[in-house]
């Protein structure tokens, strides 16, 4: 079945904004010559804040163009906010393999000393059924602390374009989860948030160097591999990205962007 999916069709990664890119880091670790679009709602960003209505509509309504538009051979929701809220509506509605980001609460529980866990995420991940659910499955027996830390969003798109974040932001992050009951007992954070791993050294120095960080990204990216498995690849042209918003013609974005092997913005 695999072997008729046309070679330049690209992977589809989607996100409100550039957190996605840390999962398409570990992408192009797994995949290196997949053809890549890299999709951005920076208009309806963030996605944290909003109801889960809201949510769904924007993405469902976005995937949907823009898989008529690309034709990708599968879809990567690279946002923990999205996947949590519509994975399973966007599955219904479209033929094309979705796979969404969870947060890594399973590995989280495997690798805690002390039985403590920390969770950032978004307002509207940490609310979530769906974490309810992983942490009754995964982490029974352990304590699964939870901060919403929407500014680490914001700082993350600073960064990426050529900002420096105000650190207070990464110690009010950080303290949310230490100052909680039990919260000096945590020892491992989950980064329930795709931006987060792009300020990881900066959150690093806000923990005191004293925790460790477990993000879904690899295991996506191997997810993707896996079900890709056999599939060419043939790039045909530059990866690109695709926006939402009026951001794509700033130089230090279109600077990050290519760190990541992505050449040019387009407006959807
Ligand atoms: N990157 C998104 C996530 O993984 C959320 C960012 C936003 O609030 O838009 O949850």
């Amino acid at each position: 079945m695999n072997v008729t999916v046309d070679a330049s069709s690209p992977v589809l990664l989607f996100d409100s904004g550039l957190g996605g890119l840390s999962v398409l880091r570990a992408v192009r670790q797994h995949l290196p010559g997949a053809p890549v679009i890299y999709a951005a709602d920076f208009a309806g960003m963030p996605y944290g804040e909003k109801t889960e209505a809201q949510v769904a509509a924007r993405v469902a309504g976005l995937l949907g163009r823009l898989a008529e538009r690309f034709h990708p051979r599968l879809i990567c929701i690279a946002c923990n906010t999205a996947s949590t809220i519509a994975l399973g509506m966007v599955r219904e509605v479209l033929e094309t393999p979705i796979v969404g980001t969870v947060p890594a609460i399973k590995p989280a529980a495997a690798m805690t000393q002390t039985g403590t866990i920390g969770l950032l995420g978004t307002a509207a991940t940490i609310r979530q059924a769906y974490v309810d659910n992983l942490e009754a499955e995964f982490a029974s027996g352990k304590r699964l602390l939870r901060h919403a830390a929407p500014e680490l969003v914001d700082a993350a798109e600073l960064k990426l374009r050529g900002g420096t974040p105000d650190p207070a932001i990464f110690e009010r992050a950080a303290q949310g989860l230490l100052q909680q009951p039990g919260g000096a007992d945590i020892d491992v954070v989950v980064l329930a948030c795709t931006h987060f791993p792009l300020v990881q050294e900066e959150l690093d120095k806000a923990f005191g160097g004293k925790v460790q960080f477990v993000d879904g990204a690899q295991g996506i990216a191997r997810r993707i591999a896996y079900l890709t498995q056999g599939q060419s690849f043939d790039r045909q042209d530059e990866d690109f990205s695709i926006v939402t918003g009026d951001d794509q013609d700033n130089p230090a974005l279109l600077e990050s962007l290519a760190r990541y092997g992505i050449g040019r913005i387009l407006r959807i």
